[in-house]
């Protein structure tokens, strides 16, 4: 059975043909980063117009490197939400277009279940129940995951996103938008305990992540010193500190996580999952508590359309089928 899936639902666009769930036929994925990099955060009606723009042909690559025609298709599946609504829009318009057209079965995916299905297309997928962070620029939320459409929120991020954190830090750094990424290669060169950040922790609320304070921390501090910033040393210091506050308050809950549930699973997924730092301290964490890892490679961490149609097979295998008056969703 052949899914066409579309994700539009932030700053990438994206199109992916999956075969049954499983085997990724092909995957494109249209970024717009370079765009919002100039004003340093997504422009939300930006977004939209450029997803307007990309998408058709988006699709159409995502067809001719499957070697497959719209008539193949079985069915179509869409972001529905959690995302900025001007652009979940044109990815849901597009979507119930092409089901109406071709007479196929729609099925409309939440963005964070799409990123924790995308493990189900590794070599190894694993089995349920697991504990899933789900990590990336607008969530930062702990599951326990019993299967794929039956998930537990059991923690999440009381202000900013971990990845968030990472753009603003990067930001006031200088170092450009999205920030993650580049943040990370400037902490290689870093020392993580030249700077005491703080790693805040709310003692009634174990599994609830704040990073607001930490990005607050870090501002003061080049307040305080500016010339910080000015010596590659320091700003490799600075970087590699932030990413090790990061780090840990994201590995120390998961461990509770682990423990309150007693899964002896765990996956991690989105944007932040990319990061190089993250996956060596849970792999060393792992080794030492012996729970199994799983982690996505990095092409299925962030936003992509291969993960939504995986989701999306599993809704219309259950008959989960979306009406063409259905909405999409900001929050939730
Ligand atoms: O899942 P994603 O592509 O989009 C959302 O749904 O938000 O995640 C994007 C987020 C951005 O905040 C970006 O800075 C962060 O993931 N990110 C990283 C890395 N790669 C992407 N953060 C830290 N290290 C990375 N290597
Ligand atoms: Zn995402």
């Amino acid at each position: 059975m052949l899914v066409l899936g579309l994700e539009t639902s932030c700053d990438e666009t994206a199109a992916a043909v999956v075969a049954d769930g499983r085997r990724v036929l092909s995957s494109v994925v249209a970024t717009q980063f370079e765009l919002h990099a100039q004003y340093g955060g997504v422009v939300p009606e930006l977004a939209a117009r450029r997803h307007l723009e990309n998408l058709l042909p988006v699709i159409s690559g995502a067809l001719d490197q499957a070697g497959v025609r719209l008539a193949d298709l079985d069915g179509v599946a869409v972001t529905q939400g959690p995302g900025l609504i001007g652009a979940l829009v044109i990815g849901m318009a597009a979507a119930k277009s092409l089901a109406w057209a071709l007479g196929l079965p729609l099925a409309g995916v939440h963005h964070l279940q799409a990123h924790i299905a995308a493990i189900l297309l590794t070599e190894t997928p694993p089995e349920f129940p697991l504990v899933a962070l789900v990590v990336s620029g607008g969530h930062t939320n702990l599951y326990e995951v019993r299967s794929l459409m039956d998930m537990r929120l059991l923690g999440r991020t009381r202000d900013d996103a971990a990845g968030e954190a990472f753009d603003k830090v990067a930001k006031l750094m200088g170092l450009g938008y999205p920030g993650g990424v580049v943040l990370e290669g400037l902490a290689r060169a870093g020392d993580p305990a030249a700077f005491p950040l703080p790693r805040p922790r709310i003692p009634e609320e174990p599994l609830t992540f704040s990073f607001s304070g930490l990005k607050t921390a870090v501002a003061t501090l080049v307040k305080k010193e500016p010339a910080l910033l000015h010596e590659m040393q320091s700003r490799a210091d600075l970087a590699a500190s932030f990413q090790e506050a990061v780090v840990e308050s994201l590995t120390v809950r998961c461990l509770e996580a682990l423990r309150r549930t007693g899964c002896r699973r765990l996956l991690v997924c989105g944007g932040v999952a990319a990061n190089g730092r993250l996956r060596q301290a849970l792999g060393v964490l792992s080794q030492a508590e012996g729970f199994r890892l799983y982690l996505p490679p990095l092409s299925l961490c962030t936003d992509n359309a291969a993960m939504v149609a995986a989701l999306g097979w599993h809704h219309l295998r259950a008959g989960r089928t979306l009406s063409l008056d259905a909405d999409v969703f900001a929050r939730g």
